[in-house]
C-alpha cells in the first residue's frame, strides 16, 4: 500500500471511533491535504456509516479487521480509555507508520507500562492528543515563559474543576510544557469523593497534589469538585488554569479565556479560547511534518504524553497509599483499584455550586457560595 501513497502523495489514515474525538481527527486529517481518511470503524453503526459516507471510506465495525485489509499509514483511534493497550497493538500489526490517540494515555500504570512496552519494542511513531498546545493563550504563556521574561521559574501550577482522567492530563502536559519537560522526581496527593469513579473516565472527585521537578521547580495541581472556580471563564468544562511563576513575574492561561502575565516590564494580558477547529489543523499537520522527516518530533510525542501520565499515576498512587511517590514509577499497579478501596464513603465538598451541580452532590451546601 506505500505505493498507493506515492501515487496520491497522502498519507493514508484509518479513524476508530467515530464519536466526538474521531471526528474532530478524521475532519481535520480529511482537510489537511497531506492525509487521506480510507478507513473507519465504529462498534455504533449508524455513526461508522455517517463517517464512511462522508469521507467516501472503507468500513468496519472490526479494528483489527479493517487495519489488516486497508494497511494504513497513520492508525487512529478516539475510543473512550478503558480501551488503549488493544488498539495500540492493532496499530502496531497493521503496519502503520504512526499511532494517534487520545488522552489519558491508559486508565492504570499497569495498562499504560504496557502500551509503552509495545510502542518501545516497535518503530512505530506515536503522538497523545494535548492538543491545547496550539491554542494561540497556551502558546503565548509559553512564550513568554521561555522568554526569560519570568526570571528563575520556582513554580508551575494548573487546576481544573472538571474530573481527573478528562482534565489533569491536559493540566499536567502544559505544566511539563512550561517547564521546560524537566523530569519529576516524585508525587504526593490527597483526594475525596468516589462519585466519578464509577464514571467512564474514573476518577477521584477531587485531587489536589505537588509535583518535584528535577529543575527544582515545584509543581501544585487541583482537579475536580474541591478546585477552586476559575471566574474568568464562564463554561464548566473550561475553568482551567494553567501556568507559572518566578523570581520577576507570573504567566497564566485560562483554558476559556485568554492569558496574562505580570512581569518586570509591567501588566500585559490578551485573548485565545480553546477551540477544537484552531487546535486541531496545526496538531494534525505535526504529524505530517515527523512523517516527512525523523527529526521533526511532534510536541505531543508518546514519550513525553508518558512522563505527564506517570506524574498522575504517581498523585494517584500517593492519594491512596499517602506519602511522597518517587518518579519514574518502576512497578505496575492499578491505581483506580487502589483508589476506589481508600475512597469509599469519604464524601467530596464542592467549592462552588456549579461544581456541586455538576458533581451531582446536594446543591445547597453549608459553606458553598452560589
Ligand atoms: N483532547 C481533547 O481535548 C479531548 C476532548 C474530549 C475527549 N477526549 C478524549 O477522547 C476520547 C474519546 O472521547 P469522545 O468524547 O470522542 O467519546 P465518544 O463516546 O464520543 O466516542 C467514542 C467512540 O468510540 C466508539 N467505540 C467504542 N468501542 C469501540 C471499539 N471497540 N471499536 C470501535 N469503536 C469503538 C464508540 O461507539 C464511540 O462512537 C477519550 O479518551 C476522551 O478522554 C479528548
Amino acid at each position: 500500500m506505500g505505493s498507493e501513497r506515492e501515487m496520491s502523495g497522502k498519507y493514508r489514515v484509518v479513524v476508530v471511533g467515530m464519536g466526538k474525538r474521531g471526528m474532530h481527527h478524521a475532519r481535520a486529517f480529511q482537510a489537511n491535504g497531506r492525509f487521506e481518511v480510507v478507513g473507519v470503524c465504529d462498534v455504533d453503526a449508524s455513526r461508522m456509516d455517517a463517517a464512511a459516507q462522508q469521507f467516501g471510506a472503507a468500513k468496519d465495525s472490526d479494528a483489527l479487521r479493517l487495519a489488516k485489509a486497508v494497511k494504513p499509514d497513520v492508525f487512529c483511534f478516539c475510543t473512550l480509555p478503558n480501551l488503549r493497550s488493544e488498539m495500540i497493538r492493532i496499530g502496531i500489526e497493521s503496519g502503520a507508520r504512526l499511532i494517534a490517540f487520545e488522552k489519558p494515555v491508559a486508565l492504570t500504570s499497569r495498562e499504560g507500562m504496557q502500551v509503552r512496552k509495545m510502542l518501545a519494542g516497535s518503530k512505530v511513531k506515536a503522538v497523545v492528543s494535548h492538543q491545547h498546545r496550539y491554542g494561540e493563550h497556551y502558546r503565548k504563556v509559553k512564550e513568554i515563559i521561555a522568554s526569560g521574561a519570568l526570571g528563575r521559574v520556582h513554580t508551575v501550577y494548573g487546576i481544573a474543576s472538571g474530573w481527573m482522567m478528562h482534565m489533569l492530563s491536559h493540566l499536567i502536559d502544559y505544566m511539563r510544557w512550561f517547564n521546560g519537560e524537566a523530569p519529576a522526581q516524585w508525587a504526593m496527593a490527597q483526594a475525596a469523593g468516589d462519585g466519578k469513579l464509577s464514571d467512564l473516565h474514573p476518577s477521584p472527585d477531587y485531587l489536589g497534589g505537588f509535583i518535584q521537578f528535577a529543575n527544582d521547580v515545584r509543581g501544585v495541581v487541583e482537579c475536580g469538585a474541591g478546585a477552586p472556580d476559575v471566574p474568568e471563564v464562564d463554561y464548566w468544562w473550561r475553568k482551567a488554569r494553567i501556568g507559572a511563576q518566578g523570581t520577576d513575574g507570573f504567566a497564566e492561561v485560562m483554558t476559556g479565556n485568554g492569558w496574562r502575565a505580570v512581569t518586570k516590564t509591567g501588566a500585559s494580558s490578551g485573548g485565545g479560547c480553546m477551540n477544537y477547529d484552531l487546535d486541531m489543523p496545526p496538531y494534525i499537520q505535526d504529524m505530517a511534518t515527523w512523517l516527512d522527516d525523523d527529526r521533526n518530533v511532534h510536541p505531543c510525542n508518546f514519550d513525553s504524553a508518558y512522563a505527564g501520565f506517570e506524574i498522575m499515576m504517581g498523585l494517584c498512587r500517593s492519594a491512596a497509599d499517602g506519602g511522597q511517590v518517587a518518579l519514574p514509577l518502576t512497578e505496575p499497579a492499578d491505581e483506580i483499584e487502589i483508589l476506589k478501596a481508600y475512597l469509599a464513603g469519604r464524601k467530596v465538598i464542592p467549592s462552588t455550586a456549579a461544581n456541586a451541580k455538576e458533581y451531582g452532590l446536594a446543591e445547597k451546601l453549608v459553606g458553598v457560595k452560589s
